[in-house]
């Protein structure tokens, strides 16, 4: 089996994919796992069904790119709060996935964690979550933006900090209030209460546009000082990859 991409241990692959331009059904019985498909069946709308076999089929055909597994040999095994990874011990690689209306994300590394979410613009920030989920400095700071504002920069924070979320693996256990996203001059930062037992200083937070319409944000463990280079890279690669940072 051929491998076409190179992953070096500072770096970060984001691969985005239209829903419609990654495998169908056919793709779905060929690659996927009885679990697998057994989740995706249990959706109620076809249109989840569909996102939920095309984020798989991305996964393992993404995968297959960095090392010599079929996509249809890859194993993964569930943590206690939900995050799949490899099973077997068969890869150095970390994965993160995130879907959403128009756009799926999977974002790569070797050995470190990293967390990726994704949202489509075009639906309305549900601007009363983050009274009740956000952290009291992000509660403030959107309350000062005017209400056009506001729309965009809820789902700079929401994204921001599901992609701590994922990165830390502990699903929703982990308190939304404790962490707060800090959104000015330069990268965004995070900031942790001590109580959560992390160093906001360990993450490097990442925001990108891959559409018009859609934010992506990505959290990746950091190795040293130096920034992880986040590459930005489409299924199906037609396109040359583009460097996001370096
Ligand atoms: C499940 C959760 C990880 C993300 O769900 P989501 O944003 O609705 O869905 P996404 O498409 O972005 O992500 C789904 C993927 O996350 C991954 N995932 C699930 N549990 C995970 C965990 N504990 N850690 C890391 N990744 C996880 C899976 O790969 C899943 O895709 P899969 O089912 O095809 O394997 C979780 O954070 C959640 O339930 N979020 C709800 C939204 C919320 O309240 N967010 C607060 C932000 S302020």
């Amino acid at each position: 089996m051929r491998t076409v991409c190179m992953l070096n241990s500072g770096e970060v692959h984001v691969w985005c994919a239209r829903p419609e331009e990654v495998g169908g059904e056919a793709d779905g019985r060929r690659l996927l796992a009885a679990d697998e498909l057994e989740r995706a069946a249990r959706y109620r709308f076809e249109c989840d069904k569909r996102m939920a076999v095309a984020t798989r089929v991305l996964l393992r055909t993404v995968l297959s790119r960095y090392e010599a597994v079929a996509p249809s040999d890859w194993r993964f095994f569930v943590e206690r709060y939900g995050r799949p990874v490899i099973a077997d011990g068969r890869s150095s690689l970390r994965f993160s996935l995130s879907k959403t209306e128009g756009l799926i994300a999977c974002a790569v590394a070797r050995t470190v964690d990293l967390g990726v979410d994704v949202e489509c613009l075009r639906r309305r920030a549900p601007l009363e979550v983050a009274d009740h989920f956000f952290a009291p400095a992000e509660v403030a700071a959107l309350r000062a933006l005017p209400e056009p504002v506001r729309q965009g920069r809820f789902f700079d924070y929401w994204t921001l900090k599901e992609s701590y979320v994922k990165a830390r693996g502990l699903g929703l256990t982990l308190p939304l209030q404790k962490f707060s996203i800090v959104l000015d001059e330069g990268s965004p930062r995070i900031e942790i209460d001590p109580s959560l037992g992390d160093d906001g200083a360990l993450w490097q937070l990442v925001q990108l546009k891959p559409t018009q319409e859609h934010v992506l944000s990505l959290c990746v463990r950091r190795r040293g000082r130096q920034d992880v280079k986040v590459v930005l890279r489409w299924h199906p690669d037609t396109a040359l990859p583009a460097p996001v940072n370096s």
